[in-house]
């Protein structure tokens, strides 16, 4: 394995694939409430097209594979995708993140065809006010997604609640206990202002916050999650089988240890969440590249990736909606 790596030295082993920019919900603080334009179907590529592209990444090093979308499971056959990637030697670890909404009717299938594990996005245990925050979505389709991906051994589930000061910081003790009373893995999320919001008047709640308001449960004790890639770092709470996670993309940057690219639904490997810097890959694709032009078209890519974020120099992230980069 030659292993990928960027001009700051930072591994790459980790690749995020948006299968689609679709979704069936529009949270609050990913999509504007006027939607977006939404790719034409030419422009997606195509499961054979995306597992060519994770060939070539795989050779080159990666090992850890995402889907994410829009909402991956509203595109038609995904566990049939699930099940090639599965099948590429050299993937060691196999997720998806969802909203859970389709997830009880696809679980079972995605685990036989070698999906790990999911991680779920989930912001509130209020029925009302999922309503709000997704602008449409049903909670208990979500509930019941969780408990199936349990049943179907999709483990560790994960959850991630996005911290939306004045919104849902009051639920902070509920999702909490959850990882006491039912063992769930709750990763309490940092939100990271969109569209040019102003860093200091968004909803963002720090995870230093949260960190005070969990005082009340016991003391935190550091916890290694064996099955990770990313930033969370995880404690556990007296008495809980579960774990809490915290990710602050805002308070605390993780720039440094990103070991991440991204690949859009439209095929462009993307080299920052919150940066613009794109490459094609699909056009070399659909002409005809040999897995080998792939291969170096992605190495010189990753070579340019950015050193990290600027939400601190420049106040908010522009571009396209994390809908279109997989969050
Ligand atoms: N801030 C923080 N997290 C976000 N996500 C989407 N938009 C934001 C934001 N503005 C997260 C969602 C989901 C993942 C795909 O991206 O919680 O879990
Ligand atoms: Fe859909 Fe996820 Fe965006 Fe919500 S955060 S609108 S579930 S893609």
């Amino acid at each position: 394995m030659t292993g990928l790596s960027d001009s700051f030295q930072r591994p790459i082993n980790y690749l995020r694939i948006s299968v689609t920019d679709r979704c069936n919900l529009r949270c609050i603080y990913c999509m504007p409430p006027e939607g977006i334009a939404l790719m034409s179907h030419d422009d997606i590529l195509s499961y054979e097209e995306i597992v060519t592209l994770v060939k070539a990444a795989v050779e080159l090093g990666i090992t850890r594979i995402r889907l994410t979308g829009g909402e991956p499971l509203v595109r038609a056959g995904l566990p049939g995708l699930v099940r090639m990637i599965a099948g590429i030697d050299g993937v060691t670890d196999l997720s998806l993140t969802t909203n859970g909404i389709f997830l009880a009717k696809y679980a079972k299938d995605l685990k036989d065809a070698g999906l790990m594990r999911v991680n779920v996005s989930l912001d509130t245990l209020k029925p009302e006010r999922f309503r709000q925050i997704t602008r449409c979505g049903d909670l208990e389709n979500t509930l019941k997604g969780i408990e199936a991906a349990k049943e179907a051994d999709l483990t560790p589930v994960k959850i991630n609640m996005v911290l939306m000061a004045g919104m849902n910081d009051d639920e902070i003790i509920d999702f909490a206990r959850k990882t006491i009373d039912d063992g769930w893995h709750v990763r309490f999320i940092e939100y990271m202002p969109v569209n040019g919001e102003d860093i200091n008047v968004t909803r963002l709640f720090s995870v230093s916050e949260v960190r005070k308001r969990l005082e009340s449960l016991g003391p935190l004790e550091p916890y290694k999650m064996d099955k990770g890639n990313g930033p969370a770092k995880y404690y556990r709470l007296p008495d809980a089988k579960g774990t809490v996670g915290f990710i602050t993309p805002v308070t605390e940057h993780f720039c440094y240890r990103c070991n991440r690219l991204r690949l859009t639904a439209d095929g462009k490997l993307r080299l920052c969440l919150l940066r613009e810097d794109e490459i094609d890959l699909r056009e070399p694709l659909r002409n005809g590249a040999s897995i080998q032009e792939l291969k170096d078209i992605i190495t010189k890519a990753t070579a340019a990736k950015p050193r990290g974020h600027l939400l601190a120099e420049r106040n908010s992230h522009k571009g396209r909606p994390f809908s279109q980069v997989g969050g």
